[in-house]
């Protein structure tokens, strides 16, 4: 995983500052409160606690998140990981976007196209999501998908600008179940897409923007998902809504 501190520096650093200082002060009166727990059981309960957060602040990102989760699982079985990096996986898909609770909802709910100042505020998620993770030992394993499921196989991602391999496994797992579920659910922005489509536009921007090998390996699986699961192919997987 990259070194933090050689990240390159946000255009944005001032604001970075004050959100990545704000969102643990939000949290910090329930992990107080579960201090005397366990490690892995204080995790799970902070967990807990930034999930329900979420579902309250914004019930589409939360189910994306329970769908990522799920889809990474499934993407990892298929690429042979051991149940220990499965549950971190899983884990991590859950979490990957929790550093959206510092950025303002009315950037992450426009409809439209962000402006560049918009976006480079949006692209501070992974490091946010990173930040406000770190504190907890039990949960260091789902940090590098954390931080990095924004890079692109060829370099052209944020935030490290990583390249092939240099991105953790678990990262391009993720880049790619993320992608799949954001063109096949409603959300306030983008095109949605059938199953059939959302696979063919993974194909074509498998090399460049996600691991060829895994992209394949995900179409394969999909293309042989049950009819009638999320996801699945031949038929209606979600309901119409927003594109
Ligand atoms: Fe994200």
């Amino acid at each position: 995983m990259a070194d933090w501190n050689s990240l390159p520096a946000s255009s944005d650093a001032l604001d970075t500052a004050l959100l990545i200082g704000a969102v643990p002060r939000v949290i910090t009166p329930a992990v107080r409160a579960s201090r005397r727990l366990p490690p892995r059981r204080r995790a799970q309960t902070t967990v807990q606690a930034w999930l329900l957060v979420i579902d309250v602040r914004d019930p589409v990102l939360g189910a994306h998140l329970r769908r990522v989760g799920r889809l990474a699982r499934d993407l990892g079985t298929a690429a042979g990981l051991t149940d220990v990096d499965l549950d971190a996986l899983e884990w991590s898909g859950r979490l990957h976007d929790v550093g959206k609770l510092g950025i303002p909802d009315e950037i992450l709910n426009k409809p439209g196209r962000l402006t560049a100042a918009e976006f480079e505020r949006v692209k501070l998620h992974p490091r946010l999501g990173y930040e406000l993770v770190r504190h907890q030992a039990a949960l260091d394993a789902t940090l590098p998908g954390i931080l990095h499921h924004h890079e692109n196989f060829d370099g052209s991602g944020y935030p490290g600008g990583l390249r092939g391999e240099e991105i953790p496994l678990s990262a391009r797992i993720l880049r790619i179940v993320d992608s799949f579920d954001a063109m096949t659910w409603p959300r306030v922005y983008g095109e949605l897409f059938t199953a059939e489509a959302a696979l063919r536009e993974l194909r074509r921007g498998a090399g460049a923007a996600t691991d060829p090998h895994l992209t394949e390996l995900f179409c394969d699986l999909k293309q042989s998902a049950p009819l009638g699961q999320p996801g699945a192919l031949g038929g209606a997987t979600r309901p119409p809504g927003r594109a």
